[in-house]
């Protein structure tokens, strides 16, 4: 019996004018795992917490298999949650820590059996007589996950169950609880912060932003297809490179994106999505290149669809298998706040009242947009991104008081043996197949779903 988990416009208030999380809205279905992604303090513990009727909803409906469910105590939802402290009773064995919620569901209950079977199920059956305290970080952490199991929820809550492990055992468990879970069939919400393990774990993944969901999607495609530039920077290794950008498309001759000191030419004839472009003419954007869509080579070896471009090398960091090469191509990358942690915003009903009278005509035209957006139900929460410098003007003569120039814009991945010089220049190739586009608000403009390739939709 696993359950289907529906959350309608879920908010979440502190006190009087903090939201930590803002209607909040999924559909998870029977057997999902969903990861809930997104930086420390962005309200993925209170989404969860709300699932499990640990905290109370202030806003908006929680049902469950289609029920109102918002006032259900926690102990009748049948649901199990991993912790990343995990708290095993240090005078009880590990096979009485498994036991315990069956223990106390039905007192006198000969329980060996099921407890047997979830030890072999998560391979712990040799500890079973020992304590807590004679277990490895890991060994613990899957008896409080048998702890979790052997009351055979109808859904599973985990939040952040491997933060406090070493990277090895970190990822050895990850591979445990996707196959677990997997053969259990039981819906799962498990929270982190770490992009990879939601991407190996998830069916779709939630990311999370400030207390707004910004895109639920399967890995792929929030990693191919994401939805805004806050989405795109969080996901992935290494970070995609967001540079500052105009476009230029002159009635007559090649359209380009200006990225300060160079431009993309665009190959005609211009593809969709590109022809797309055309509107934004004049208008600040930002470029997204993720590192696989630049490698170092000369213009004589382009391929179609690649444009040349060069930068100067900064810094190499070796990475054994490869290595990251940070390049200046002259460009100022955007910035994109909040991406390692988020404060909880104001309540979003003042802040549409006075976004539109704050200052600076960006803060006013996002009030708009916001509140336009509001409306669709797809809102990001505040200015995705932050262009505060003018953009660059490309006839602008660089002067040595004023480097138009910013260290390290770009960084690209090579093979561990290509030999390059600090300060070197190189040449480089842009796979156009693989440039993202968003616009001043940070949605993304480029690619359209149906360019790219791998991706059904
Ligand atoms: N009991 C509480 N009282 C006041 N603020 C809280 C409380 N619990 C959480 N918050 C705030 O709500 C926001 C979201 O917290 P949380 O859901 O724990 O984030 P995450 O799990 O994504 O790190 C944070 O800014 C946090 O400080
Ligand atoms: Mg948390």
């Amino acid at each position: 019996m696993t359950r289907a988990i529906s959350l309608h416009h879920v908010s979440k208030s502190y006190g009087r004018d903090r939201r930590a999380v803002d209607r909040f809205t999924l559909s998870i279905e029977p057997g999902e795992f969903v990861v809930l992604l997104g930086p420390s303090g962005c309200g993925k513990s209170t989404v969860l917490r709300m699932i499990a009727g640990l905290e109370e909803i202030s806003e908006g409906e929680l049902l469950l298999d289609g029920e109102f469910a918002n006032h259900i105590p926690p102990r009748e939802r049948g649901m199990a949650m991993v912790f990343q402290n995990f708290a095993l009773y240090p005078s009880m064995t590990n096979r009485a820590n498994i036991g315990f919620p069956l223990k106390l569901e039905n007192p006198r209950e000969d329980n060996s059996a099921r407890i047997e079977a979830t030890a072999r199920m998560l391979g712990i059956e040799h500890v079973l007589d020992r304590y807590p305290a004679q277990l490895s970080g890991g060994e613990r952490q899957r008896v409080a996950m048998g702890r979790a199991i052997s009351r055979r929820p109808s859904v599973f809550l985990m939040d952040e169950p491997l933060s406090n492990l070493d990277a090895k055992l970190r990822n050895h468990l990850r591979a445990e609880i996707a196959l677990l879970t997997k053969e259990l069939g039981v819906t799962t919400v498990y929270v982190t912060h770490d992009q990879a393990e939601a991407m190996s774990l998830g069916d779709r993944v939630a990311v999370m932003r400030g207390g707004v969901l910004q895109q639920v999607s399967p890995p792929r495609e929030v990693y191919a297809l994401p939805e805004n530039v806050f989405v795109a920077a969080f996901i992935g290794t290494p970070r995609i490179n967001l540079l500052q950008a105009v476009v230029h498309a002159p009635l007559e001759g090649r359209m380009s994106i200006d990225l300060g000191r160079q431009r993309l030419a665009l190959p005609e004839p211009l593809s969709p999505d590109h022809q797309l472009l055309r509107i934004q003419q004049g208008r600040r954007i930002i470029v997204g290149l993720r590192s696989e869509a630049v490698r170092i080579a000369p213009p004589s070896h382009a391929r179609p669809g690649e444009v040349a471009l060069s930068g100067i090398v900064e810094h190499v960091e070796y990475q054994g298998h490869e290595a990251l090469v940070h390049l200046n191509t002259g460009s100022r990358p955007a910035v994109v706040p909040d991406l390692e942690s988020a404060q909880p915003r104001p309540m979003s009903r003042r802040r549409r009242a006075t976004a539109g009278r704050t200052a600076g005509s960006t803060q006013g035209a996002l009030g708009v947009l916001d509140r336009l957006k509001g409306r669709a139900g797809a809102r990001i929460s505040g200015p995705v991104v932050t262009l505060d410098e003018p953009a660059p003007d490309p006839t602008a003569v660089r002067t040595p008081d004023r480097p138009s120039v910013i260290s390290g814009d770009l960084v690209v991945r090579t093979g561990p043996d290509m030999r390059l010089r600090t300060g070197g220049q190189v040449p480089l190739l842009v796979d156009l197949a693989h440039l993202y586009v968003f616009d001043h608000y940070g949605r993304r403009i480029c690619p359209l779903p149906q360019d790219v390739p791998g991706l059904d939709g």
